[in-house]
């Protein structure tokens, strides 16, 4: 127990942090290239956001959410998304006085009480991003043109766009009563859940993945046959500005999201080689969430994507990033007295923001050469009992070999003229 972790959680090891931190920078520089600022929230809030934000109805708060009572018997709930968070932060901090829209993204851990498989955890990370403030359909095809341009500049290609539009309180409720009028005779050979989700929430039962139901929703009338013309126009826009930005996309009329926000716009985007989690982002418009959570009639849109399910599809398609190499230079030293010059250098070189390292185990001189060739180092200053008498040390290029005797107090300035 004590040597072993949560099931449903990673711990991320050196070599493996690198490649989290690679990704985290690209999707920092794709915001500032967009215009989005990061925004940061705590990991717990208060129950009730997440019940109200998300749905009561939901699988998410149904059963999948970590609650607990705090000293003064306050239920908490460590967030299983950011949407209703971030919506919290932004009526808290007056953020809708701000000129509109307002851009925001985050990163950080989520956690869901879920089945664990491959690429789904019970603490994983999501990168999104909110917009508040703005209707313009334009927006929905920036937000999902922002997760596209991620994908791509991280090198993946074949991903598939899925799009739907789920309406808004005016056309769903004759969405729903077709659906049940449809669901009616079949009503008894639904899964339990489906039965449960008849009269609450029947748009769910479209995403049902037991084989009974898919069969029996087949045919079932969609939303997008019953969309108001406000709605149906909003999708159409959408859809054209996806054509002028170049992204390809499908319609999924079946797409229907685990959370009970979305009117209007829903989005998920896949890709094929990661198996049975094969959705690596989902978003959509949520024009009535700000609203609903005690704030002015805001409209919003936005998007989070599993940041684990970003490794396994690099994976399966080849990809290495293009990690940094992780030395500059290895002092390698002999003797007591060597070695206390070379710790000098090794701070010198490294205030001066140069890769450097040592070694710690008394090794030998041809062991401290190994680890400076393990750690890929590009140079090697060698200072011997010898060479510190005379003042000098050895420079050697890594990968050509070269040698050259150089004055100990000129070594870190010609390093650094290196660079
Ligand atoms: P979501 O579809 O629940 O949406 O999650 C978004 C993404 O997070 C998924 O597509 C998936 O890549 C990743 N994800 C979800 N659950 C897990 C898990 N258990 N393990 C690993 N990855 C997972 C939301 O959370 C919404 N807040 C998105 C949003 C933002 N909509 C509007 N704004």
């Amino acid at each position: 127990m004590l040597t072993t972790r949560p099931r449903g959680t990673n711990d991320f090891l050196p070599g493996e942090t690198e490649k989290w931190q690679y990704v985290e920078n690209v999707l920092r520089t794709i915001c500032k290239d967009f215009g989005y600022q990061e925004i940061r929230t705590p990991i717990f809030e208060h129950t009730e956001l997440f019940q109200r934000g998300v749905g009561e109805t939901t699988d998410i708060v149904e059963k999948e959410m970590y609650t607990f009572t705090d000293k003064k018997n306050r239920s908490l709930t460590l967030r299983p998304e950011s949407t209703a968070s971030t919506v919290r932060a932004y009526l808290e901090h007056k953020l809708y006085a701000l000129p509109q829209p307002v851009k925001l993204y985050y990163i950080g851990p989520m956690f869901r009480y879920e089945k664990p498989q491959a690429g789904r955890f019970r603490q994983f990370h999501q990168f999104g991003v909110e917009v508040f403030g703005s209707s313009d359909p334009g927006l929905d095809a920036e937000v999902i043109g922002l997760a596209m341009g991620i994908y791509h500049r991280l090198g993946l290609r074949g991903l598939e766009v899925h799009m739907n539009s789920v309406g808004c309180p005016q056309c769903r409720p004759k969405h729903k009563e077709m659906l049940q009028e449809f669901l009616k005779k079949d009503f008894a050979s639904l899964c339990p859940d489906c039965r449960g989700r008849y009269e609450r929430n029947p748009l769910r039962i479209l995403d049902c993945k037991n084989e009974k139901c898919q069969e029996i929703t087949a045919y079932a009338p969609t939303i997008l046959n019953c969309l108001c013309p406000e709605c149906r126009e909003h999708f159409d826009k959408v859809k054209h500005y996806m054509e002028i930005s170049g992204i390809k996309y499908l319609i999924d009329e079946r797409l229907v999201r685990g959370l009970d926000y979305y009117t209007k716009t829903a989005f998920e985007i896949l890709v094929n080689e990661i198996g049975a989690q094969s959705a690596i982002c989902g978003g959509g418009r949520y024009d009535g969430l700000i609203d609903s959570l005690g704030g002015p009639p805001i409209p919003g849109v936005g998007f989070a994507l599993g940041m684990e399910r970003i490794f396994p599809a690099l994976e399966s398609q080849g990809i290495s990033l293009a990690l940094e190499s992780p030395l500059d230079v290895f002092v390698v030293t002999l003797g007591d007295e060597a070695g206390k010059k070379g710790f000098q250098i090794l701070m010198d070189l490294r205030m001066e923001g140069i890769k450097a390292e040592k070694d710690y185990l008394g090794r030998g001189l041809k062991a401290q050469m190994k680890t400076a060739d393990r750690m890929k180092a590009k140079y090697a200053v060698i200072i011997g009992e010898n060479e510190l008498d005379r003042g000098i040390g050895i420079i050697r290029n890594m990968e050509t070999s070269a040698q050259q005797e150089m004055p100990l107090d000129q070594a870190v300035d010609w390093i650094k003229r290196q660079y």
